[in-house]
């Protein structure tokens, strides 16, 4: 297969974009460091659409003084091997000062209450960042369907909301979350785990089992199950584990029936990692 053209400038973006046949784009976002769990968006896209655009691109927006930016994982020549086996036609790698010429964007997208509970509630202003970006690639790339994964459920939400909030023309896609064989969901951050943390991390994975495997007893027993098998791993510090409305993040109360989403973080080692899974709260 042909390696997908790449373009690094807005100018060069646009020029391969409009040497593709068809205007029928897909495009999938990444900051790069590529697993299987991008793979399967792109695979997704590529089912349904003429063409798949990847854009890799860090953005600095969503990253807190704190995080870790700096060290997080730049493998661009993988990637690209991943992005060629995929049939990717177009990868879009621009750097910050293409992304942001003025250098920090005084307008953003702000994400609003539901940008600041679980993940916005210890990353202040990350999602104001993620949807600043995801809105000006949407432009930029001019997709119609953008494809995420429900791996990271809040930013889905949130793109979600700020596309139908804001009238964006595209469709949002949403893929479930991929996960090792040992039930770990593949993230890039897995790249900081030690071997050791790596055990520990499978804590979250089964405690969202547990939890779900509770579900005919409603929401307490779902959490109380979940909360067990976290209990069980002291060198997890669990930053939440909730059982939320899928649409407003708001705790469900115990006579709640239907769909909600477990959600867990947690730090293991010097890694921060996120995982959930959505739960049919029974009986039905
Ligand atoms: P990143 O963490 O690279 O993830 C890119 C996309 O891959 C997101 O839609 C994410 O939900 C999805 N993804 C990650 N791990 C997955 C897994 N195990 N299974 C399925 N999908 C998975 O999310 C971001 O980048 C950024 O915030 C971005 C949207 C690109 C904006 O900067």
């Amino acid at each position: 297969t042909a390696a997908p053209a790449v373009a690094h400038t807005r100018e060069e973006l646009k020029a391969a974009r409009e040497a593709l046949p068809s205007r029928d784009v897909a495009v999938v976002m990444t900051m790069g460091a590529l697993h299987d769990g991008h793979a399967q968006l792109i695979r997704a896209a590529r089912q349904r659409h003429a063409h798949v655009v990847v854009t890799i691109f860090l953005n600095p927006l969503q990253f807190g003084p704190k995080e870790d930016l700096s060290r997080y994982p730049r493998t661009f020549d993988a990637d690209m091997a991943i992005c060629r086996s995929a049939e990717v036609d177009v990868v879009f790698a621009p750097t910050p000062d293409v992304v942001y010429p003025d250098g920090d964007p005084g307008v953003r997208v702000s994400a609003g209450p539901l940008g600041e509970v679980l993940e916005g509630a210890s990353r202040r202003g990350h999602f104001d960042g993620v949807l600043t970006v995801v809105g000006k690639l949407l432009h930029l790339t001019a997709a119609r369907s953008a494809y995420f994964g429900q791996k990271d459920a809040q930013q889905m939400l949130l793109i979600r909301r700020m596309v139908r909030d804001l009238d964006f023309p595209v469709d949002i896609v949403s893929v479930p979350t991929v996960r090792e064989p040992d039930g770990l969901a593949m993230s890039s951050r897995n790249m900081y785990l030690t071997t050791s943390d790596r055990e520990v991390a499978l804590c979250l994975s089964r405690a969202l089992r547990a939890g779900s495997d509770a579900a005919a007893f409603g929401p307490s027993a779902i959490r109380r199950a979940a909360r067990e098998v976290l209990v069980e791993e002291p060198l997890a510090l669990v930053d939440y584990l909730v059982l939320v409305h899928p649409h407003t993040l708001a705790d469900v109360p115990e006579w709640y029936r239907g769909e909600a989403l477990l959600a867990v973080a947690a730090r293991v080692g010097t890694t921060r990692l996120i995982d959930n899974t959505p739960v049919l709260v029974g009986p039905g």
